[in-house]
């Protein structure tokens, strides 16, 4: 057997070496399924009763933990000294980018996973289990700007187990192309190796809390809800985390200074499912039609490692990490309680460490 397989870190542990490839040089996998236009229309229905306005991004500034994301924005010492103001500015920024910015309804993604396993979606994957952890729905029409600005969407403790190597199902449900605008731009992991190091952040989490009995739960993973307000704090303002912080702003800075013209577009069909890493650059494109709004569904996948983390069970109120994709099986299955790592054998986990 080859002992690399399962090993180390990277993304081609996690995917079939065909389909790594396409992700690596082209920067998404194009899954080959679309979603039927009944479902497509569900889903704009499901999401035009939402209420209108909500966005749900600004709940994720409640902590002091994206000084890096907000310099230029909002600085962090202003974040830091001023909360409630800072917190509006954050608000207003998000207003100004969606209509409306809808997490974890979590309607339909046990039926979108279900209608990808039946057209083979197993055989992306080099790993048996996934979590389907949480979705998102982003709908803006062309005077919402979006997220224009180079990013890559930033680990944070309201998921507390996020990694380099998370995939997307991006779905738009309308047509993104050079009329429409809308597209999603990104930077190959091929064309400048400029990627964060996202797994630090677990075996930060494991080095800091795991030695404690106190934040474990009865089997021996790390429980963040016990973690109280002052530990986390330190972690949060310790030299490791604050290095990681001090990565995430000089690698995007050189993504914006030297990379703009390696980002790649593409034209993608209303209903036509990619893959995505929401851990390499991207920014999306200004949608430009007047006549209907941009309007994005996503669905958020976890490799499972080996660390002793255990899963969040409720986001902001709302429950999730409940669905656990087993590749070997081709099946999704609904844990009503969360799915439970532990549960999960060790061996058939990526492994942290090598
Ligand atoms: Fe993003």
């Amino acid at each position: 057997m080859d002992t690399t397989i399962n090993q180390g870190m990277g993304m081609q542990n996690f995917l079939n070496t065909q389909y790594f490839n396409d992700y690596f040089n082209n920067g998404y996998i194009d899954t080959g399924v679309s979603l039927p236009a009944g479902l497509l229309e569900e889903m704009k229905n499901h999401y035009k009763n939402v209420a209108e306005a909500r966005n749900d991004y600004p709940q994720y500034f409640s902590k002091n933990e994206h000084q890096a994301y907000l310099e230029g924005k909002v600085t962090g010492s202003l974040f830091a000294l001023f909360p409630g103001l800072a917190n509006k500015m954050v608000t207003k920024l998000y207003d100004k980018s969606y209509n409306k910015a809808i997490h974890l309804e979590q309607a339909f993604i046990e039926q979108i996973c279900s209608h990808l396993l039946q057209q083979n979606f197993q055989r992306f994957f080099k790993t048996r289990f996934i979590v389907a952890s949480y979705d998102i729905y982003l709908g803006n029409d062309h005077n919402h700007r979006s997220f224009i600005d180079v990013h890559s969407d930033i680990p944070n403790f309201h998921h507390f187990y996020e990694t380099e190597n998370d995939l997307t199902i991006y779905v738009p449900l309308i047509d993104v192309n050079e009329q429409n605008g809308g597209r999603l731009a990104i930077l190959p992991e091929s064309k400048g190796k400029l990627k964060i190091p996202g797994n630090v952040l677990l075996k930060l989490f494991e080095e800091s809390f795991l030695s404690n009995p106190d934040y474990l739960d009865e089997n021996g993973y790390i429980d963040s809800d016990k973690i109280d307000d002052k530990a986390m704090k330190d972690f949060i303002n310790g030299e490791p985390y604050k290095a990681l912080m001090g990565n995430y702003k000089i690698s995007t800075d050189f993504a914006k200074d030297y990379y703009m013209d390696e980002f790649i577009k593409n034209d993608w069909k209303a209903g036509q499912v990619v893959l995505f890493n929401n851990k390499i650059f991207h920014a999306a494109e200004s949608w430009r039609n007047p006549d209907y709004n941009r309007e994005i569904y996503m669905i958020r996948l976890l490799p499972v490692y080996d660390s002793k983390i255990r899963l969040k069970k409720t986001l902001h109120g709302s429950q999730f990490n409940k669905y656990l994709i087993d590749t070997q099986a081709g099946t999704i299955e609904l844990h009503q309680h969360g799915v439970d790592l532990s549960k999960i054998p060790q061996q058939e986990k990526l492994k942290l460490r090598v």
